[in-house]
């Protein structure tokens, strides 16, 4: 039997691979205009980040995570031996711990300095059920914006998720953007207790696990998949009537940004996304149509305590995440043309055998001068190489025939138009695919 790639993981062939590449550029160019640099994590952290970072209660950290131990430690386990804390890793589930343990770690973010704009791209991994828009690993790219509290900060990473969606294809009219507040530590504390309270109250509608997560964090209860326990969640209350002032405020200046840049939202006082470290600002990027239940694309909020979670000094914090296998869902759901994976500029064919090491001489020296030049290797008659040089994408072909290298020329055909004229083989290489077909009377390759 022939062995497939694991459950939940799923190959980049190429072309999607290099769109992969490409997404990434496009986020770092969109993202580099409001002043974000790359950071690079680890795949790997101690498991206690985790923990302590997205929490505990959630389905996250509780039932998701790939833990991972070294051979020896390994053995110790099976022995039943215990292992130091730090020998505890696991795979990344996000990227949002890393980074902040990161920043902590190298002090990234003195007091007093100006917010420091971190974006990140890469693998994460979260052992859940597969099924479409659901991985075990998949790849996201993500900021982070540390030591910035003002609602602006906010508002500009919202602006910035919502319009890279734009940027790579994903149209506006088929994203919704739905944002939330959930308050700090002044009102949270009040609003949770009155979850609780509902939980309690209501015991009998909600399943054996949101009554277990309900003492450590009853917000979890709306994560809920069980539609009995989402019917009973109806009535619960809503953190929006419990803010304090200030959470309010920050949260009224949010959206008036919001309004300002003229990025349409949606209210939604249930969003409270599966990760324990928000507080205030909370936002997901659904797309409406094509990716079933999975729909959400991108999402993220603020985290004003996680640098302290983590050990380090009081820093706020924001920033999201976007999943790339969902964002491709969505731009084939949105009937977006993929490139093709050709990286071919110029082919060089050959009419015969006798100018095979002219022709191969000709191609090192393209290849050189920064052209990405293909030849056929299996003796092709010129059709086949006409048919190979078209399906890898050639701008142009260069056909070296024995009269024509006899007399120092080569045929330059425009793939395109396939009109075909003949220049001087001298200082080919230096001419470039344009400068080759100008040379030769028969216009610009397609670009
Ligand atoms: P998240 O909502 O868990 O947030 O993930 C962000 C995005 O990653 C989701 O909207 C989705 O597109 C994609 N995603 C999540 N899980 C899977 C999966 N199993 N398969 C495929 N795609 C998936 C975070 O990860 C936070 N770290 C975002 C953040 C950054 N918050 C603050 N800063």
């Amino acid at each position: 039997m022939t062995i497939q790639a694991a459950e939940g993981t799923k190959d980049l062939l190429p072309g999607e691979a290099q769109h992969w590449e490409d997404f990434k550029r496009m986020s770092a160019e969109v993202f580099g205009r409001y002043g974000y640099v790359l950071i690079d994590t680890p795949v790997f952290e101690q498991t206690e980040l985790f923990v302590r970072g997205i929490g505990e209660a959630t389905d996250v950290v509780s039932k998701e995570m790939f833990q991972a131990v070294s051979g020896e430690n390994l053995k110790r386990l099976v022995a039943g031996e215990a292992i130091k804390g730090k020998s505890r890793l696991s795979l990344r589930p996000e990227g949002t711990a890393g980074v902040v343990r990161a920043a902590v770690q190298h002090n990234l973010v003195p007091p007093g300095a100006a917010p420091v704009k971190l974006m990140y791209a890469g693998p994460m991994f979260r052992a859940e059920r597969p099924q479409k828009g659901r991985q075990r690993q998949f790849n996201q790219v993500g900021i982070e914006c540390l030591g910035a509290q003002a609602p602006s900060a906010d508002a500009e990473a919202i602006i910035m998720l919502m319009r890279f969606f734009e940027a790579i294809g994903i149209p506006a009219e088929a994203t919704c953007l739905l944002v939330n507040s959930l308050g700090c530590d002044e009102c949270r504390p009040a609003y949770r207790e009155r979850l609780y309270r509902h939980l309690q109250d209501n015991a009998a509608l909600f399943c054996e696990e949101c009554l277990r997560r309900a003492e450590s964090n009853p917000l979890r209860a709306f994560d809920c998949k069980n539609p009995q326990c989402a019917s009973a969640m109806e009535q619960a209350p809503m953190i929006t009537e419990s803010l304090c002032g200030a959470c309010q405020e920050h949260h009224g200046q949010v959206k008036s940004y919001l309004a300002i840049a003229g990025v349409p939202y949606r209210e939604e006082p249930r969003l409270v996304r599966g990760l324990d470290y928000y507080t205030r600002t909370v936002f997901e990027a659904q797309v409406t149509e094509g990716l079933g239940s999975q729909n959400a694309i991108g999402g993220g909020g603020r985290y004003d305590k996680l640098a302290e979670e983590v050990g380090g000094n009081p820093t706020p914090g924001l920033g999201f995440a976007i999943g790339y296998e969902r964002c491709v869902l969505a731009l084939k759901a949105a009937g977006y043309e993929f490139p093709s994976a050709s990286t071919c500029d110029v082919f060089v064919a050959c009419v015969d055998g006798t100018v095979q090491d002219a022709a191969f001489e000709a191609v090192q020296t393209l290849r050189d001068s920064g052209l990405s030049c293909e030849m056929d290797h299996q003796g092709r008659s010129l059709k086949s190489q006409f048919k190979l040089a078209d399906r890898q994408g050639a701008s142009l072909v260069l056909i070296f025939g024995p009269d024509e290298l006899a007399e120092g020329s080569v045929t330059v055909r425009n793939m395109e138009t396939h009109e075909e004229a003949k220049v001087s083989l001298e200082g080919i290489a230096d001419k470039g695919c344009g400068g080759l077909l100008g040379l030769a009377g028969i216009g610009q390759p397609p670009v």
